[in-house]
């Protein structure tokens, strides 16, 4: 809502048009809804923006329909049939185009150091490409080191973030080392809003926990209704293999995959699960690459554990071929873990499509080809892992996914939205459409046809890794919370409109 003390120049009551005289003597026009108070003749005039979205498709994971939308300030205020807006609403005509809930992305770094380097985008960049991606709220994971102290990374990766965000974001809250301190701020950060962990099982040494840390982050998550995202590889047989591998003098990114076997991922989820099982403690698996880390979750799922699976784009479009690439080109598809092995795909469109996989998400981490991705030749464990794509998400998988017929319409919404949503405590607020709800709208048109490229691209990296691919259907027109942030495939919002989205627990 906006607010704007003035001196009143005309009756402001109920729902219309004023003129409030601000304090430095300037008249302005405006539409208010609701009573201005006046004390004297001074007025503190409400006013609420308003925006009506006419005649799109409108696609939830329940239901599709053709209605309009109007947003009064950062609501959904009414769906229906030929709806009337008050003068000065922004009218957009989505005629013959689909209107999504805002997508999320509950997997994204912007503030990562890691590997020797820093990831390349910032608030700022990131937030604009996501939006124009249809990405209208983003989960950053906090990535401490394991000397930090849990509440002073908070601090810092909050700053990078408020008021430098177009879109609005959340955190999961990485833990990184397990003692009393950390655990008394862990406490402090849930009670500020933050209701999801972030755990690594790999990264030796870096950002990974041990098992003693693991069984107490579980038992503390359980205690306070926190869901606990984790990477699952083990540490152990990830740091040998990388040995013997340089040691045969196999050094260049195609053997980042086979340092990091499927086996080595499925071990990863199984020993989650079972330290899971013994506090009844709710898991998120992030990245999972391949059927046998799916399979390992669902199994667990079947013992009674409560998980919830994601998968990324780019392990349901990419394979590890492209880091085979010559002139060291294939380090721009390293990520951990790894992109696997073709076969692997229809397992995994099958388990999006029947909703088994919860959540498509990107894990963006971005470097560069030059200078960073650069920094791992003649070893490619040297090469910071990472591969982006926030921008690119809800189209490729609208094109790869719905297009092809691997998923229908409604499954594309809940997995690109609704899900992160109710997992991560953002829903009924975001991740639908209904009256009540954000009005984060995403404006879709079917027929549009485009090409991915680094050139046109607005994320802050030299690359991009689906360069080249033919879009059928884009993200056109997107507003947050009642307000149009992208028009046309170009970013016209307010770069700092974006809001820390505080978050209740709910896995009890
Ligand atoms: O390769 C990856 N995934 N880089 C980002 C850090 C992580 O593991 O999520
Ligand atoms: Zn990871
Ligand atoms: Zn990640």
């Amino acid at each position: 809502m906006l607010e704007k003390a003035g001196e009143l120049a005309a009756g402001l009551c109920g729902f219309g048009e004023g003129f409030v005289k601000d304090f430095l003597g300037q008249t302005e026009l405006i539409w208010y809804y609701g009573l201005a108070r006046a004390k004297s003749r001074t007025v503190r005039a409400v006013f609420k923006m308003s925006l009506l979205i006419r005649n799109g498709q409108i696609v939830t994971p329940t239901d599709s329909y053709r209605a309009d939308i109007f947003c009064q300030d950062e609501t959904i205020a009414r769906i229906g049939a030929n709806l009337s807006a008050p003068p000065g609403a922004e009218v957009i005509d989505a005629s013959g185009q689909f209107v999504f809930p805002g997508f999320i992305d509950p997997h994204v770094h912007i503030y990562l150091p890691f590997m020797g380097t820093y990831a390349k985008d910032t608030y700022p960049t990131a937030s604009k490409a996501a939006l124009c991606g249809g990405t209208t709220t983003l989960i950053e994971m906090i990535c401490p080191s394991r000397t930090d102290e849990p509440l002073a990374a908070f601090e810092l990766w909050k700053s990078k973030a408020e008021g430098q965000s177009a879109c609005d974001f959340t955190f999961h809250m990485g833990v990184t080392r397990y003692d009393p301190l950390a655990e008394s701020q862990l406490r402090e950060i849930v009670k500020a809003g933050i209701a999801s962990f972030k755990i690594f099982l790999a990264y030796k040494g870096a950002l990974g926990v041990d098992d003693a840390e693991l069984f107490q982050t579980l038992k503390l998550a359980k205690s306070l209704g926190v869901i606990t995202t984790a990477h699952c590889e083990n540490a152990d047989a990830v740091a040998l293999r990388q040995k013997e591998l340089l040691a045969a003098g196999k050094t260049g990114p195609e053997w980042h995959e086979p340092s990091r076997p499927e086996s080595v991922e499925a071990l990863g989820v199984h020993h989650l699960m079972t330290f899971a099982a013994i506090h009844d403690a709710h898991c998120y698996i992030v990245h999972t690459s391949c059927e046998p880390a799916v399979r390992q979750a669902l199994a667990a799922r079947m013992r009674g554990n409560k998980v919830w699976i994601e998968t990324l784009i780019q392990y349901l479009t990419l394979d590890k071929t492209a880091a085979e690439l010559p002139d060291f080109s294939g380090s721009k598809f390293v990520m951990s873990p790894p992109l696997r092995d073709k076969r692997n795909q229809p397992f995994l469109w099958n388990n999006v499509a029947n909703g088994l996989i919860s959540t498509v998400a990107t894990d963006h981490a971005p470097f560069d080809f030059k200078g960073q991705k650069e920094m791992g030749r003649g070893d490619f464990t040297k090469i910071p892992n990472g591969i982006p794509s926030l921008e690119d998400r809800v189209n490729v998988l609208y094109t790869t996914g719905v297009k092809t017929g691997k998923i229908d319409l409604h499954r594309f919404v809940d997995a690109a939205s609704t899900q992160a949503a109710k997992i991560f405590g953002l829903y009924p607020r975001k991740g639908d459409i209904h009256v009540g709800a954000d009005g984060d709208l995403v404006i879709f048109d079917p027929n549009e046809e485009a090409v991915i490229s680094a050139k046109t691209h607005h994320m802050n990296i030299d690359y991009n890794p689906f360069e080249g691919m033919p879009l059928h259907g884009r993200v056109k027109s997107v507003a947050v919370r009642g307000q149009i942030a992208v028009k046309d495939g170009k970013f016209v919002g307010d770069p700092a409109r974006g809001r820390l989205l505080k978050r209740e627990p709910t896995h009890f």
